[in-house]
């Protein structure tokens, strides 16, 4: 039986951070011995918000080296970089005649972001949903690992696809939207999504000193102000991450001692950066070594690139031919 195809997307806005990682990036790796993984550095996304041309390629290098770094293994699927296959933007417009604008101005992101960018909310940030469609079905994906905030988006793509298919014939599967065991990472101040804008982030490339200087001044069970007093592990930050990074035997104790005041605070964080230590050293020596290798990760780019226009190419064709674009 042929493995079914998964599509997944991150913006280039700079050094992967543990949100990108835990949310998204090992959901992947671990889907890539099963299925027909494509995944996609989403540039034309970038752009829909303010951003430094000139960093653009750095970002876009980081974002590779980040993932490959992190286990996602470029001999087991196909890496790209979305404005290297534009037959996205050209799927995108086809996408665009289906879907009405009122779908569009109810998206939450939007929402959010035209709050953020008053004086900029552009054609491009509107129309966001729909490229990611268009990204996700050129290659007829039947999965979509994501963080819980991409569900209104996969959410918009089935609709897209549901409408295509009705006005012009069966060519989309809907795809599942398939979300990690950690759905949401949430950042060091202890209330937003992990974020490099929010500077609420560790970096999957933190030196462990770096990492303690985050973590010490991290926020915790707000109404435990002294070493004294009891603590509520269930609304603990530091606790979520100890789910995802420590072992069993590590999370009983800080709960208990949380819980008791068997253990302060600071011992309950540095038992979680020896965990996180434990888990990304590995990920941060391959990224150090990679780094240098740079023509090898272009050359990974490019094989994806190739792969996936021939891929998208085949979409564009059949799909022209039902919209009767062909000649
Ligand atoms: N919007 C996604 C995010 O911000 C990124 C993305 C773009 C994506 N295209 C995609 C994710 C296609 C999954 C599939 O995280």
């Amino acid at each position: 039986m042929a493995k079914k195809r998964v599509f997944s997307g991150i913006q280039p806005t700079g050094i992967l951070h543990i949100g990108n990682y835990l949310g998204a990036i090992k959901n992947w790796v671990s889907l890539l011995d099963d299925h027909d993984c494509i995944f996609c550095i989403v540039d034309y996304h970038a752009i829909t918000v303010p951003y430094e041309p000139a960093e653009m390629q750095n970002r876009i290098f980081d974002a590779a080296l980040g993932y490959i770094a992190c286990g996602v293994d470029p001999e087991k699927c196909s890496i790209f970089v979305q404005s290297d296959v534009p037959e996205h933007t050209e799927l995108t417009w086809y996408l665009n005649t289906v879907i009405p604008v009122a779908y569009l101005e109810r998206m939450t992101q939007f929402k959010d972001k035209s709050e953020q960018f008053r004086d900029n909310v552009t054609m491009g940030l509107l129309d966001y949903p729909v490229l990611q469609a268009a990204d996700i079905l050129i290659y007829k994906a039947e999965i979509v690992p994501v963080g819980e905030d991409q569900s209104q988006h996969l959410e918009l793509t089935r609709d897209v696809a549901r409408k295509f298919n009705n006005l012009y014939g069966e060519t989309f599967p809907e795809p599942r939207t398939l979300i990690g065991k950690a759905a949401r990472v949430v950042g060091l101040d202890g209330q937003a999504k992990m974020s490099k804008t929010l500077n609420n982030y560790i970096s999957i490339t933190e030196l462990p000193e770096e990492m303690w200087k985050k973590l010490s001044v991290a926020v915790t069970d707000p109404s435990r102000k002294r070493r004294k007093d009891t603590g509520n592990p269930d609304i603990c930050n530091i606790r979520m991450l100890h789910a995802l990074f420590s072992i069993e035997k590590e999370q009983m104790y800080v709960v208990e001692g949380c819980r008791s005041a068997g253990i302060g605070c600071l011992d309950c964080k540095k038992i979680l950066s020896d965990a996180i230590s434990r888990e990304m050293a590995p990920i941060r020596e391959r990224y150090e070594q990679l780094k240098s290798d740079r023509d090898k990760i272009l050359t990974v780019l490019e094989e994806g690139a190739k792969r996936c226009r021939e891929i998208a190419q085949n979409t564009i064709r059949e799909v022209k031919k039902k919209m009767g674009l062909l000649r």
